[in-house]
């Protein structure tokens, strides 16, 4: 039977190790809708820097044999990219409080077997680490409900949000720019941001 998958909660100089996989899972899963990513080595290198540079940042990855097939991501708010940070500050909060998690990009294959609820449970661990924190802080693109390249079958990941105690605010949006699939340019994108309270 084969070995089961295993997920790892890495901290410090060991993610460095882990960025390139983490670059090449985002780069392949975020081609899909509702990312429409059309992933640029320049691009991540800007992105994932942030996780060089943190000393409080967490990289959960899900390795198969030596192969790594998922990875998410967490850093204190105050560390997080300029776009995420910047709806927090215009509404007055207190980054200190807040817990940013990045990404959970998994390979298909892999899906279905319980690691997205894994990914969450290591952050909000680790998140919960840190006694100045309150509240974790995650954000989702958002696609007219029309969009051209919605699959049929597409099913948005809010109730799985919701189960995780996470709650939709759409007063909190972080705006990023990227190229999708087949565009010359970059374009803007809405990213809705999602809350849950640990303590405070
Ligand atoms: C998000 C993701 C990591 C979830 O991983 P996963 O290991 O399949 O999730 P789990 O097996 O832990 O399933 C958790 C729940 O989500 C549901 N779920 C999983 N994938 C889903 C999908 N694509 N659409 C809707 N629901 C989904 C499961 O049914 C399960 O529901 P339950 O809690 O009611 O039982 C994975 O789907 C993925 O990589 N998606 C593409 C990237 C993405 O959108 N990431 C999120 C934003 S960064």
């Amino acid at each position: 039977m084969a070995a089961p998958v295993r997920v790892e909660r890495l901290s410090g100089p060991a993610i460095l190790e882990r960025l390139d996989d983490l670059a090449r899972l985002r780069i392949e899963v975020f081609r899909d809708y509702p990312y429409l990513y059309q992933g640029s080595m320049d691009y991540e290198r800007r992105y994932l820097g942030a996780y060089a540079e943190s000393r409080d940042a967490v990289l959960v990855a899900a390795v198969d044999g030596a192969r790594v097939v998922g990875a998410s991501t967490a850093m204190p708010m105050a560390e997080a990219m300029q776009e995420c940070i910047e709806p927090f500050a215009r509404a007055g909060y207190d980054l200190s409080k807040f817990y940013y998690f990045g990404e959970s990009v998994l390979l298909k294959p892999y899906r279905g077997q319980g690691i997205g609820v894994r990914f969450f449970e290591e952050r909000e661990a680790a998140a919960r680490s840190h006694r100045a924190i309150e509240m974790t802080a995650f954000c989702a693109v958002e696609r007219p409900p029309n969009h051209p390249l919605r699959p049929a079958d597409y099913l948005p990941l809010d109730r799985f949000w919701r189960k995780r105690g996470y709650t939709r605010h759409p007063e909190l949006v972080a705006r990023f720019h990227w190229r999708d699939i087949g565009e010359e340019a970059e374009t803007f994108k809405p990213l809705v941001f999602w809350l849950k309270r640990h303590r405070g």
